[in-house]
């Protein structure tokens, strides 16, 4: 058989997919483009893990369950244990989200802009994708989301709130609103939930059609561990996991998700601190003469600027890297920047004065 013919043998739907592409980094001495925590673990964390998987013997396999650290999870997030799916960060959650609730019969509603990955696991399933547009100021359009809902029975709608990029989010009402004209699952992607915005636990009562995604690559600073969880009902949850992969988490992974569940303190105060910066960033950007500057209630934010591709080079030549998002739909010319520490914002904040400084000009 030729490659070309190969090929062929694709999926259709997948061969009409843009892959889903990060630029190479250059060499960026402030790297501000995917959202991570600005703040590594210290080494006293690092040595007890060390140790841990220097006596773990390698040629057994992790736990089937991983009961300890869905117990601490559970502590943590106040959903009991058999209500938690623990994975390879929460891109696999929801994978295995797509593969159990979507199908060429069960269409995905998307409020775009959003986060890629629905999309390209929506097509990989075959499940036609409806858009809902967020309003003008990139909120979410909460009666455009209910009509949607109305019109496309039995659908699953993904809800990313804080969302990327925009960072807008739905209020307690909102999901309320939305949920109780809602006839299929509703998926609630809250990877940046402990920045800001409304935590939808308690929805999960009165709600067996909610599913929640959270992970430790963000506020838990654990983006390398790969590390991610869904919240749900029993039942529901019970269901789902029948699809998940043996053995997804390595034994890791799962030691480390335990070790910082039990620094909790760190982790707060390191939100407060990020918190307090993002709204002192928002204050001084909303000063500059951007187009607009979107408030945010996650770890980052957008900016508009009609001179965007100019900005990001110079950005770039000053070692500082944040993401081009500019090729989403209503995000024409923008950028978005996380939040980084104080020397990291003021090193961004200066280079942004310099950019839009009349002398240099
Ligand atoms: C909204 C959203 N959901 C999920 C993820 C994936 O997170 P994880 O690292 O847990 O796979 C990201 C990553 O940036 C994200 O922005």
């Amino acid at each position: 058989m030729d490659p070309g013919e190969a090929l062929s043998l694709i999926n259709e739907r997948i061969l009409g997919l843009t892959q889903y592409h990060l630029e190479p980094e250059p060499s960026a001495t402030v790297k501000l483009n995917q959202n991570e925590s600005p703040f590594d673990w210290p080494p006293q964390v690092k040595e007890e893990v060390a140790d841990f998987c220097r006596r773990r013997p390698w040629n057994r396999y992790p736990n089937f369950i991983p009961d300890e650290l869905k117990k601490k999870l559970s502590a943590y997030a106040g959903v009991e244990p058999d209500g938690i799916i623990v994975g390879n960060g929460s891109n696999e959650m929801l994978l295995v989200l797509m593969l159990s609730l979507a199908s060429r019969e069960r269409d995905v509603i998307l409020c775009q802009p959003t986060f890629t990955v629905y999309r390209l696991l929506a097509a990989g399933v075959g499940a036609t994708e409806r858009v809902v547009y967020l309003d003008k100021n990139l909120g979410f359009d909460v009666d455009a989301i209910c009509d949607a809902a109305r019109r496309h029975k039995g659908a699953v709608l993904v809800l990313c709130t804080p969302n990327n990029p925009t960072g807008s989010f739905l209020s307690e009402n909102d999901l309320k609103k939305i949920l109780s004209v809602h006839t299929g699952f509703c998926i609630c992607d809250q990877a940046y939930v402990e920045f800001g915005g409304y935590s939808a636990v308690p929805l999960l009562e009165s709600n067996p059609n909610l599913i929640i995604t959270r992970t430790f690559s963000k506020a838990f600073a654990g983006a390398g561990l790969r590390l991610g969880y869904m919240l749900g009902t029993p039942e529901i949850i019970g269901q789902i996991n029948k699809i998940k992969l043996p053995y997804n988490i390595n034994f890791f992974s799962e030691h480390v998700g335990g070790v910082l569940l039990s620094q909790t303190g760190t982790v707060r105060q390191r939100i407060d601190l990020i918190v307090r910066e993002r709204d002192a960033l928002f204050s001084v950007l909303s000063a500059l003469p951007f187009d607009a500057v979107y408030k945010s209630a996650a770890n980052f934010m957008m900016v508009r600027c009609s001179r965007k591709s100019e900005l990001f080079s110079h950005l770039k030549n000053s070692g500082i890297l944040v993401r081009d998002v500019s090729a989403y739909p209503m995000c024409e010319n923008c950028l978005r920047v996380n939040v980084g520490t104080s020397a990291e914002n003021k090193a961004f904040t200066d280079a942004v004065g310099e950019f839009f400084s009349p002398i240099r000009k």
